[in-house]
């Protein structure tokens, strides 16, 4: 088992799990993002845009690291395939409060796997008339990619590996781990696959 810094109490990481970011690196990373996007955003009100359930952890930190006049909005989607990988198909299961045409808005979202999902969300939101879109996103898994989406503010790049920690599950699970790790039993994705079934988001 490998101990991980965080604040507080050392947590160590759960058998089954092989680290991948360490909760300092993430920490410091996300920091270098909110202060980027303070300066690119200087001068214009935000609409941060998050994306539910997984970006959940890294909005509220990169939010406390952009020093900006923000609101904030949520937006669930719900990408049906099997429980590791989207069809593409999405569903809208939670939609912004407020209308964002003429708002300038960051999209905060957990990772890019297919882009498949963002490129949905992307062209959705265009037909509200926002006065900008630009997209942050934790991590980017290049190989996997189906439609190609601009990551403006991007935190890590990932191989083609499935993740979980900092938001991100496996099968509702593992979101509350404060670094990002690999699955280390890939039989156990396999079962899940084999259904076909369920959903991510
Ligand atoms: P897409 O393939 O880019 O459309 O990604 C769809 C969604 O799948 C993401 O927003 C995540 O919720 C989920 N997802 C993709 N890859 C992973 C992963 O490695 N771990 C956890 N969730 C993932």
């Amino acid at each position: 088992m490998v101990e991980v810094i965080n604040e507080g109490e050392p947590r160590a990481w759960s058998s089954g799990l092989r680290p991948l970011l360490e909760p300092e690196e993430i920490r410091r990373r996300v920091a270098e993002l909110g202060r980027e996007i303070t300066a690119d955003y200087r001068g214009r009100e935000l609409t941060a845009l998050v994306v539910l359930k997984g970006s959940f952890v890294f909005a509220a930190d990169l939010l406390r690291g952009i020093d900006l006049t923000s609101k904030v909005e949520f937006i669930g989607l719900r990408s049906y395939g099997s429980r590791t990988s989207t069809s593409g198909v999405v569903e809208i299961t939670l939609d912004a409060k407020y209308p964002l045409v003429d708002r300038h808005v960051l999209i905060i979202e957990d990772i890019v796997d297919t882009g498949l999902t963002l490129s949905f969300l992307r062209d959705n939101l265009a037909t509200r008339l926002p006065a900008s879109i630009r997209l942050a996103a934790l991590l980017h898994k290049p190989a996997r990619t189906i439609r190609p989406v601009p990551i403006d503010y991007l935190g890590f790049t990932i191989p083609d590996e499935f993740v979980v920690g900092y938001g991100l599950d496996h099968d509702g699970r593992y979101r509350n781990l404060p670094g990002i790790a690999l699955l280390d039993d890939p039989a156990q994705l396999r079962l899940f696959e084999k259904d076909g079934r369920g959903s991510v988001d």
